[in-house]
């Protein structure tokens, strides 16, 4: 996620505000900048890469005493959404004068038509970003009143934002405002920090302001006034910040991994934002670069990944083929690029890599892209190789993924998938109404997760009855049978217990051998097709003892009846099921490897990104 650093006070800025583009580095980024006002000019200084490139440049570009007499100013860490990261694309970004800059954090929707009628009024744009487009909006509309001009210019935008924005034209303060990305004030003595985090805010004050959506403040060194975007006055009460540095960057929870997983309503309304057309009952999903008679071509699905992004691939599987009515199948890429794959110009590869690094991966895209197939990369890092060989794709828009164990990104990947099974269905049999129902019940996704999130200190309780196994199994049908592979995935590559996961109907044919009094079966009895017959494997292990941890629909007493312990999970359609459910199993890992003393984020033996073979 971008980071916003912003700094007002006695001081130089260009230290301070690099100080606190480090302390934001752990959200990861790919470029950052900084633009600052010394009582006379306004100075941008831009790179991609790291901070210390930025500091570099910075020093060769800028005369020596600023970096020890007064200025202020505000900086800027990107993680690419619009725009590979380069310095063009990095913030700030200036309006059409030059005396104005703005950084930003959020995704303005309506940029596209924006940036037009800006540039039929003459205004020229550097970069691809959104970011550009209200830098020049304000300018358009700066008369005299920076602060008026930042609450027009906002006005007209949709989407979110957390911004702060300078003027040499109005040297002594800083606008910022926020709508559903933060912004936190920390007051200082005779100086204001401004900051998407507290992270970047420890080093000088505990004292601290949080803005609300739609909250504009007016930021001086000794003062700050909050008012509404309609002008007016609102009352902000002062906070003591109680987290240390190491804290502060988790967000005050104990792991990157809990944080990524608390995060998933929000890393879920951004992957699904502006990509559903009710009135259509279909997806819009640019990035996949086809038109429908192009996905009415297309005869069948291949779906390659690793690991948790293999799992994803399986729950698309039954997606397209249930909403698409299109063969599909899902190969494990190293399997892929060995197996001289039968592939051809009617064939859809779907590449899916969070990193958009994995060495299989990336080898299976080469190897489909030799073969003529249409290939597309799903991805959560923007600019990253498989997503610039595939050359069309979609973005996750998830959110720096900093834990090793994958889960925000798992199920943004499975959100995505649905929404080009729904896209491609409508370009078949699925009719308009069948698709408006669909993308409702894909709009409701975050809010799934939220109720299961809910149950974060019920499922705690849970774990501690099964922290103390060495092996467990996780079983399921249907769509959930993937959903239980990665519940097994998740719990092993965290915890270190032997887990497996298993067709609900597999266990008879050999693994039931393994059962034994008190065996943990992590079965997922959803009320969806199948259920009765999963209800029965269930039975089976039972009867040899195992310890059944059941995941039912909320309200399900037959199958809460046959189970040692429950999580509940809201109603919605099969498919949609398997994102709330894998919640469920991330939150029940976590504990589990929390209990046990495990190192969680950085687990023994793996990496983030697997760039070898
Ligand atoms: C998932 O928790 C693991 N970290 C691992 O299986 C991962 O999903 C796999 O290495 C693929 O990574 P990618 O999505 O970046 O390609």
């Amino acid at each position: 996620m971008c980071g916003i650093v912003g700094y007002i006070g006695k001081a130089a800025a260009p230290p301070i505000l690099l100080h606190g583009l480090r302390r934001l580095e752990y959200r990861g980024y790919d470029s950052a900048g900084m633009a600052i006002i010394d009582g006379r000019q306004l100075l941008v200084s831009k790179a991609p890469g790291k901070v210390a490139n930025l500091k570099e440049k910075s020093k060769c570009e800028w005369p020596a005493e600023l970096f020890s007499q007064p200025s202020y100013g505000i900086a800027h860490t990107r993680w690419a959404t619009h725009g590979p990261p380069t310095e063009a694309n990095a913030h700030p970004h200036r309006d059409q004068s030059g005396e104005i800059a703005l950084v930003h954090n959020g995704i303005i929707e309506n940029y596209r038509s924006l940036r037009a009628r800006l540039e039929a009024k003459g205004h020229v744009f550097l970069s691809e970003t959104d970011t550009e487009v209200l830098a020049h909006l304000i300018g358009d509309r700066y008369e005299e009143n920076l602060f008026q001009a930042v609450c027009d210019a906002l006005h007209q935008v949709e989407g979110t934002f957390g911004i702060a924005v300078i003027s040499s034209r109005e040297p002594g303060l800083i606008i910022t405002a926020r709508r559903g990305s933060p912004i936190v004030l920390g007051i200082g003595d005779g100086e204001t920090i401004i900051a998407s985090d507290a992270a970047a805010i420890l080093a000088h004050t505990q004292r601290v302001i949080y803005l609300d959506d739609n909250d504009i403040a007016i930021v001086k060194a000794d003062h700050v006034e909050i008012r509404d975007l309609n002008n007016v006055p609102v009352n902000r009460a002062v906070a003591e910040l109680e987290l240390d540095a190491s804290a502060a960057e988790k967000g005050g929870f104990a792991h990157f991994m809990l944080k990524e997983i608390h995060e998933q309503p929000e890393s879920l309304r951004n992957a699904i934002r502006g990509r559903l057309d009710f009135a259509l009952g279909s997806s819009v999903l640019s990035g996949m670069g086809t038109s429908p008679r192009e996905l009415a071509e297309i005869n069948r699905i291949v779906l390659v990944g690793c690991g948790t992004s293999l799992h994803s691939g399986l729950i698309g599987e039954y997606a397209f083929e249930d909403l698409a009515d299109t063969p599909a199948e899902v190969q494990q890429a190293a399997e892929f690029r060995y197996r001289n794959p039968i592939i051809g110009r009617s064939d859809l590869v779907i590449a899916i890599s969070q990193s958009g690094e994995t060495a299989d991966t990336l080898a299976a895209v080469r190897e489909a892209n030799q073969k003529g197939a249409f290939v597309m990369g799903l991805c959560n890092v923007v600019g990253s190789t498989i997503a610039r060989e595939t050359g069309r794709g979609i973005y996750l828009h998830a959110g720096p993924e900093i834990s090793v164990a994958s889960t925000k990104a798992f199920t943004c990947q499975v959100a995505v998938l649905l929404m080009m099974a729904l896209k491609m269905g409508r370009s078949r049999r699925f009719s308009r109404q069948e698709g408006m129902d669909f993308a409702r019940q894909i709009e409701a996704i975050p809010s799934l997760v939220a109720q299961v999130i809910a149950q974060n200190d019920h499922i705690a309780r849970i774990a501690e009855s099964y922290a103390a196994n060495e092996h467990a199994f996780f079983i399921g049908r249907g769509p959930m049978y993937p959903v239980a592979l990665e519940g097994a995935l998740k719990l092993k590559e965290i915890s270190y217990i032997h887990a497996e996961g298993y067709h609900a109907a597999e266990l008879k044919h050999g693994p039931i051998a393994l059962l034994e009094k008190g065996t943990p079966v992590i079965a997922l009895a959803n009320d969806i097709p199948g259920k009765d017959k999963t209800l029965g494997n269930i039975e089976e292990c039972k009867a040899r003892g195992a310890r059944i941890l059941g995941l039912i629909t909320a309200g399900d007493e037959e199958a809460a009846a046959v189970m040692d312990d429950v999580i509940e999970i809201p109603a919605c359609h099969p498919l949609v099921a398997t994102i709330p459910s894998a919640v469920a199993l991330q939150l029940f890992a976590y504990h589990i490897a929390r209990i046990r003393g495990c190192e969680i984020d950085q687990p023994r033996n793996l990496a983030k990104s697997v760039t070898v073979e």
